[in-house]
Protein backbone atom coordinates (compact mmCIF):
# COMPACT_ATOMS: atom_id res chain seq x y z
CA UNK A 1 0.00 0.00 0.00
CA UNK A 2 1.84 3.53 -1.16
CA UNK A 3 0.50 6.41 0.60
CA UNK A 4 1.17 8.99 -2.77
CA UNK A 5 2.93 12.18 -2.05
CA UNK A 6 3.81 13.95 -5.92
CA UNK A 7 1.31 13.05 -8.34
CA UNK A 8 2.80 13.64 -11.74
CA UNK A 9 0.66 15.76 -14.44
CA UNK A 10 1.25 14.90 -18.02
CA UNK A 11 0.15 15.81 -21.41
CA UNK A 12 -0.20 12.01 -22.66
CA UNK A 13 -2.93 12.18 -19.72
CA UNK A 14 -5.45 13.28 -22.43
CA UNK A 15 -4.53 10.72 -24.71
CA UNK A 16 -4.75 7.67 -22.19
CA UNK A 17 -8.39 9.36 -21.40
CA UNK A 18 -9.50 9.17 -24.78
CA UNK A 19 -11.19 6.32 -26.42
CA UNK A 20 -9.38 7.13 -29.83
CA UNK A 21 -6.29 4.50 -30.62
CA UNK A 22 -2.67 5.22 -28.38
CA UNK A 23 0.05 3.16 -27.05
CA UNK A 24 -1.75 2.06 -24.30
CA UNK A 25 -5.33 0.96 -22.89
CA UNK A 26 -8.63 3.92 -22.73
CA UNK A 27 -8.28 4.76 -18.53
CA UNK A 28 -11.89 3.09 -17.57
CA UNK A 29 -14.76 5.53 -16.49
CA UNK A 30 -14.78 5.39 -13.20
CA UNK A 31 -11.77 4.37 -12.45
CA UNK A 32 -8.59 6.85 -11.02
CA UNK A 33 -6.79 8.85 -13.64
CA UNK A 34 -3.53 6.73 -14.87
CA UNK A 35 -0.88 8.76 -13.42
CA UNK A 36 2.70 8.26 -12.35
CA UNK A 37 3.50 9.65 -9.08
CA UNK A 38 6.03 9.21 -6.12
CA UNK A 39 5.05 7.90 -2.85
CA UNK A 40 5.53 6.24 0.45
CA UNK A 41 5.42 2.35 1.14
CA UNK A 42 3.13 2.26 4.18
CA UNK A 43 2.03 -1.73 4.54
CA UNK A 44 4.07 -4.43 2.73
CA UNK A 45 4.19 -8.18 1.91
CA UNK A 46 6.37 -8.15 -0.97
CA UNK A 47 10.17 -8.81 0.58
CA UNK A 48 11.90 -6.52 -1.63
CA UNK A 49 9.85 -3.29 -0.17
CA UNK A 50 9.83 -2.08 2.92
CA UNK A 51 7.60 -0.08 5.04
CA UNK A 52 9.00 3.54 4.69
CA UNK A 53 10.60 2.89 0.87
CA UNK A 54 9.61 5.76 -1.17
CA UNK A 55 8.86 4.69 -4.79
CA UNK A 56 7.62 6.27 -8.40
CA UNK A 57 5.68 4.17 -10.10
CA UNK A 58 1.69 4.28 -11.62
CA UNK A 59 0.14 4.77 -8.19
CA UNK A 60 -3.22 6.79 -10.44
CA UNK A 61 -4.15 9.98 -9.21
CA UNK A 62 -5.50 9.01 -5.63
CA UNK A 63 -4.36 8.91 -2.08
CA UNK A 64 -3.56 5.66 -1.82
CA UNK A 65 -2.85 2.94 -4.68
CA UNK A 66 -2.55 -0.79 -3.70
CA UNK A 67 0.53 -1.82 -5.91
CA UNK A 68 2.43 -4.89 -7.01
CA UNK A 69 5.72 -4.74 -8.20
CA UNK A 70 4.51 -4.33 -12.06
CA UNK A 71 3.36 -0.80 -11.20
CA UNK A 72 6.69 0.24 -9.51
CA UNK A 73 9.46 2.05 -12.11
CA UNK A 74 12.08 2.76 -9.76
CA UNK A 75 12.71 3.38 -5.86
CA UNK A 76 13.27 7.33 -4.86
CA UNK A 77 16.49 6.50 -3.23
CA UNK A 78 19.37 8.84 -4.53
CA UNK A 79 20.28 12.25 -3.06
CA UNK A 80 17.71 14.38 -4.85
CA UNK A 81 15.00 15.90 -3.55
CA UNK A 82 11.36 13.72 -3.66
CA UNK A 83 9.98 15.55 -6.43
CA UNK A 84 12.91 15.27 -8.80
CA UNK A 85 11.70 11.80 -9.05
CA UNK A 86 8.65 12.46 -10.95
CA UNK A 87 10.44 15.28 -13.00
CA UNK A 88 14.13 15.41 -13.84
CA UNK A 89 14.68 11.84 -13.15
CA UNK A 90 10.92 10.67 -13.90
CA UNK A 91 9.54 10.34 -17.48
CA UNK A 92 10.33 14.04 -18.37
CA UNK A 93 14.45 13.92 -17.75
CA UNK A 94 14.49 9.93 -18.70
CA UNK A 95 12.68 11.05 -21.84
CA UNK A 96 14.44 14.40 -23.33
CA UNK A 97 17.96 12.12 -22.49
CA UNK A 98 16.96 8.72 -23.90
CA UNK A 99 15.27 10.12 -27.22
CA UNK A 100 18.13 12.87 -27.74
CA UNK A 101 20.78 10.27 -27.56
CA UNK A 102 19.01 7.42 -29.07
CA UNK A 103 17.27 8.91 -31.36
CA UNK A 104 18.60 11.93 -31.87
CA UNK A 105 22.23 10.67 -32.12
CA UNK A 106 23.94 14.46 -31.54
CA UNK A 107 27.14 15.34 -32.76
CA UNK A 108 28.95 18.50 -31.63
CA UNK A 109 28.10 21.45 -33.92
CA UNK A 110 25.28 19.90 -34.66
CA UNK A 111 21.84 22.21 -35.03
CA UNK A 112 18.78 21.43 -32.83
CA UNK A 113 15.82 23.07 -32.84
CA UNK A 114 13.48 22.11 -29.71
CA UNK A 115 9.69 22.85 -29.51
CA UNK A 116 7.95 23.10 -26.06
CA UNK A 117 11.36 24.51 -25.14
CA UNK A 118 10.34 26.09 -21.85
CA UNK A 119 8.40 22.94 -20.68
CA UNK A 120 9.67 20.20 -18.57
CA UNK A 121 11.04 17.45 -21.23
CA UNK A 122 12.11 20.49 -23.32
CA UNK A 123 14.26 22.50 -20.81
CA UNK A 124 16.17 18.97 -20.30
CA UNK A 125 16.59 18.99 -24.23
CA UNK A 126 17.93 22.27 -24.82
CA UNK A 127 20.53 21.51 -21.52
CA UNK A 128 21.50 18.23 -23.05
CA UNK A 129 21.76 19.38 -26.00
CA UNK A 130 24.37 21.89 -25.12
CA UNK A 131 26.07 19.81 -22.96
CA UNK A 132 26.60 17.46 -25.87
CA UNK A 133 28.20 20.31 -27.95
CA UNK A 134 24.68 20.95 -30.20
CA UNK A 135 23.34 24.54 -31.17
CA UNK A 136 20.37 24.77 -29.29
CA UNK A 137 17.45 26.36 -30.91
CA UNK A 138 14.01 26.71 -28.76
CA UNK A 139 10.32 27.14 -29.40
CA UNK A 140 8.24 28.29 -26.73
CA UNK A 141 4.24 30.06 -26.49
CA UNK A 142 5.30 33.29 -24.67
CA UNK A 143 7.83 35.96 -24.83
CA UNK A 144 8.31 35.24 -20.94
CA UNK A 145 9.31 31.89 -21.35
CA UNK A 146 11.72 32.69 -24.87
CA UNK A 147 13.25 34.22 -21.86
CA UNK A 148 13.78 31.24 -19.53
CA UNK A 149 15.01 29.08 -22.33
CA UNK A 150 17.22 31.80 -22.92
CA UNK A 151 18.96 33.09 -19.67
CA UNK A 152 17.77 29.60 -17.26
CA UNK A 153 18.07 26.74 -19.69
CA UNK A 154 20.82 28.47 -21.91
CA UNK A 155 19.47 28.36 -24.87
CA UNK A 156 21.69 29.68 -27.67
CA UNK A 157 18.34 31.06 -29.52
CA UNK A 158 14.80 30.82 -28.38
CA UNK A 159 11.49 32.33 -29.96
CA UNK A 160 8.12 32.64 -29.78
CA UNK A 161 6.08 30.39 -32.40
CA UNK A 162 2.87 32.13 -32.02
CA UNK A 163 4.57 35.46 -33.27
CA UNK A 164 7.95 34.97 -35.29
CA UNK A 165 8.30 34.08 -38.73
CA UNK A 166 9.02 30.54 -38.06
CA UNK A 167 10.31 29.61 -41.79
CA UNK A 168 12.36 32.55 -41.96
CA UNK A 169 13.62 32.69 -38.63
CA UNK A 170 14.96 28.89 -39.41
CA UNK A 171 16.25 30.10 -42.42
CA UNK A 172 18.23 32.50 -40.77
CA UNK A 173 19.34 30.54 -37.35
CA UNK A 174 20.14 27.26 -39.33
CA UNK A 175 21.65 28.01 -42.95
CA UNK A 176 22.69 25.08 -44.19
CA UNK A 177 19.40 22.71 -42.57
CA UNK A 178 18.97 21.61 -39.03
CA UNK A 179 20.55 18.54 -38.24
CA UNK A 180 18.16 17.42 -35.38
CA UNK A 181 14.67 18.22 -34.48
CA UNK A 182 13.30 17.59 -31.17
CA UNK A 183 9.66 18.19 -31.79
CA UNK A 184 7.00 17.96 -29.09
CA UNK A 185 4.18 19.35 -31.18
CA UNK A 186 3.18 17.88 -34.41
CA UNK A 187 1.20 20.15 -36.66
CA UNK A 188 2.36 23.95 -38.09
CA UNK A 189 5.93 24.06 -36.23
CA UNK A 190 6.70 20.19 -37.77
CA UNK A 191 5.62 21.16 -41.14
CA UNK A 192 7.56 24.22 -40.80
CA UNK A 193 10.66 22.62 -39.47
CA UNK A 194 10.76 19.76 -41.80
CA UNK A 195 11.62 22.14 -44.53
CA UNK A 196 14.88 23.25 -42.75
CA UNK A 197 15.84 19.88 -42.37
CA UNK A 198 19.53 19.60 -43.39
CA UNK A 199 20.37 16.38 -45.68
CA UNK A 200 20.68 13.11 -43.21
CA UNK A 201 18.80 14.81 -40.26
CA UNK A 202 16.92 13.02 -37.46
CA UNK A 203 13.49 13.61 -36.60
CA UNK A 204 12.74 12.96 -32.96
CA UNK A 205 8.98 12.92 -32.77
CA UNK A 206 8.51 12.43 -29.18
CA UNK A 207 5.11 14.06 -28.30
CA UNK A 208 2.32 15.97 -30.37
CA UNK A 209 0.61 18.50 -28.07
CA UNK A 210 -0.33 20.86 -31.03
CA UNK A 211 -2.99 18.23 -32.07
CA UNK A 212 -6.30 18.59 -30.19
CA UNK A 213 -7.66 15.31 -31.67
CA UNK A 214 -6.53 12.20 -34.14
CA UNK A 215 -10.15 11.24 -35.33
CA UNK A 216 -11.00 12.08 -38.12
CA UNK A 217 -7.01 11.93 -38.73
CA UNK A 218 -5.84 15.71 -39.49
CA UNK A 219 -4.89 16.86 -42.94
CA UNK A 220 -1.96 18.87 -43.69
CA UNK A 221 0.97 19.69 -46.08
CA UNK A 222 2.52 15.95 -46.92
CA UNK A 223 5.34 15.55 -46.44
CA UNK A 224 6.69 12.28 -47.65
CA UNK A 225 8.71 14.30 -49.89
CA UNK A 226 11.04 16.06 -47.74
CA UNK A 227 11.61 12.72 -45.57
CA UNK A 228 13.11 11.45 -48.88
CA UNK A 229 14.67 14.14 -50.37
CA UNK A 230 16.48 14.90 -47.06
CA UNK A 231 16.82 11.04 -46.30
CA UNK A 232 15.59 11.92 -43.01
CA UNK A 233 15.27 9.43 -39.97
CA UNK A 234 12.01 10.15 -38.45
CA UNK A 235 11.89 7.90 -34.92
CA UNK A 236 8.96 7.77 -32.67
CA UNK A 237 10.07 7.27 -29.18
CA UNK A 238 7.71 5.88 -26.23
CA UNK A 239 9.74 5.80 -23.12
CA UNK A 240 8.06 3.02 -21.70
CA UNK A 241 9.72 0.85 -24.33
CA UNK A 242 13.30 1.42 -22.49
CA UNK A 243 13.02 0.55 -18.75
CA UNK A 244 16.49 -1.21 -19.11
CA UNK A 245 17.93 1.64 -19.76
CA UNK A 246 16.16 3.70 -17.01
CA UNK A 247 18.71 3.07 -14.00
CA UNK A 248 21.54 4.10 -15.89
CA UNK A 249 19.89 7.41 -17.13
CA UNK A 250 18.55 8.15 -14.07
CA UNK A 251 22.63 8.14 -12.25
CA UNK A 252 23.59 10.17 -15.13
CA UNK A 253 20.96 12.63 -14.80
CA UNK A 254 21.16 12.74 -11.07
CA UNK A 255 25.26 13.13 -11.65
CA UNK A 256 24.73 16.12 -13.79
CA UNK A 257 21.90 18.08 -11.60
CA UNK A 258 24.63 17.80 -8.30
CA UNK A 259 27.27 18.88 -9.78
CA UNK A 260 24.84 22.07 -11.33
CA UNK A 261 24.61 21.32 -14.95
CA UNK A 262 21.03 20.40 -14.98
CA UNK A 263 18.42 22.99 -13.42
CA UNK A 264 15.11 21.47 -13.18
CA UNK A 265 12.23 23.82 -12.10
CA UNK A 266 8.85 22.44 -11.02
CA UNK A 267 5.41 23.95 -10.85
CA UNK A 268 3.88 22.65 -7.98
CA UNK A 269 0.37 22.81 -6.39
CA UNK A 270 -0.95 21.39 -2.98
CA UNK A 271 -4.39 19.12 -3.21
CA UNK A 272 -5.58 16.55 -5.22
CA UNK A 273 -8.64 18.57 -6.32
CA UNK A 274 -5.92 20.98 -8.59
CA UNK A 275 -5.00 17.54 -10.54
CA UNK A 276 -7.92 17.75 -13.17
CA UNK A 277 -7.32 21.75 -14.37
CA UNK A 278 -3.91 21.20 -14.34
CA UNK A 279 -3.89 19.18 -17.24
CA UNK A 280 -6.10 22.23 -19.59
CA UNK A 281 -3.23 24.26 -17.86
CA UNK A 282 -0.55 22.25 -19.61
CA UNK A 283 -2.21 22.56 -23.21
CA UNK A 284 -2.77 26.50 -22.51
CA UNK A 285 0.88 26.77 -22.02
CA UNK A 286 0.51 27.81 -18.29
CA UNK A 287 2.70 25.93 -16.47
CA UNK A 288 6.31 27.31 -15.37
CA UNK A 289 8.30 23.65 -15.23
CA UNK A 290 7.09 20.27 -14.39
CA UNK A 291 3.66 20.15 -13.30
CA UNK A 292 2.97 18.10 -9.86
CA UNK A 293 0.47 18.01 -6.94
CA UNK A 294 1.64 17.65 -3.85
CA UNK A 295 -0.77 15.75 -1.40
CA UNK A 296 1.36 14.80 1.11
N1 LIG B 1 7.18 10.04 -25.89
C1 LIG B 1 7.33 9.96 -24.58
O1 LIG B 1 7.69 8.91 -24.04
C2 LIG B 1 7.06 11.18 -23.77
C3 LIG B 1 7.29 11.21 -22.38
C4 LIG B 1 7.05 12.41 -21.68
C5 LIG B 1 6.56 13.52 -22.38
N2 LIG B 1 6.33 13.43 -23.72
C6 LIG B 1 5.84 14.58 -24.49
O2 LIG B 1 6.70 15.67 -24.30
C7 LIG B 1 5.95 16.88 -24.50
C8 LIG B 1 6.23 17.81 -23.32
O3 LIG B 1 5.73 17.20 -22.13
P1 LIG B 1 5.96 17.89 -20.69
O4 LIG B 1 5.40 17.00 -19.67
O5 LIG B 1 7.37 18.31 -20.60
O6 LIG B 1 5.01 19.15 -20.78
P2 LIG B 1 5.41 20.70 -20.82
O7 LIG B 1 6.25 20.93 -22.04
O8 LIG B 1 5.96 21.10 -19.51
O9 LIG B 1 3.98 21.37 -20.99
C9 LIG B 1 3.31 21.26 -22.21
C10 LIG B 1 3.65 22.49 -23.08
O10 LIG B 1 3.20 22.23 -24.38
C11 LIG B 1 3.07 23.47 -25.05
N3 LIG B 1 1.88 23.41 -25.91
C12 LIG B 1 0.63 23.12 -25.53
N4 LIG B 1 -0.20 23.18 -26.59
C13 LIG B 1 0.57 23.50 -27.66
C14 LIG B 1 0.30 23.74 -29.04
N5 LIG B 1 -0.94 23.64 -29.54
N6 LIG B 1 1.33 24.04 -29.86
C15 LIG B 1 2.59 24.12 -29.38
N7 LIG B 1 2.90 23.94 -28.07
C16 LIG B 1 1.90 23.64 -27.24
C17 LIG B 1 2.92 24.55 -23.96
O11 LIG B 1 4.10 25.35 -23.98
P3 LIG B 1 4.20 26.72 -24.84
O12 LIG B 1 3.79 27.82 -23.93
O13 LIG B 1 5.64 26.77 -25.21
O14 LIG B 1 3.28 26.59 -26.02
C18 LIG B 1 2.91 23.75 -22.67
O15 LIG B 1 3.55 24.42 -21.60
C19 LIG B 1 4.48 16.46 -24.64
O16 LIG B 1 4.16 16.43 -26.01
C20 LIG B 1 4.46 15.07 -24.06
O17 LIG B 1 3.42 14.28 -24.57
C21 LIG B 1 6.57 12.30 -24.42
Amino acid sequence: VVRNLYLSVDPAQRGWASTESNYSDTVPLGGPMRALAVGIVVRSRDATVEEGDFLYGWFGWQDYSLADRSKILTRATLPLPLSAFASVLGINGLTAYLALTGCGRPRPGDRLLVSTAAGSVGSFVGQIGQKLGCHTIGLTGSEDKVGRCLNRFGYHEAYNYKTVDLAAQLAQSAPEGLDILYDNTGGAILDTALRQMRVGGRVVQCGTAAIASWMPPPVGPRNEREVLTRRLTWSGFVIFDHQAALPAAMATLSAWCQQGDLVYDEHVSDGIQHAPAAIAELYAGDNQGKRLIYIG
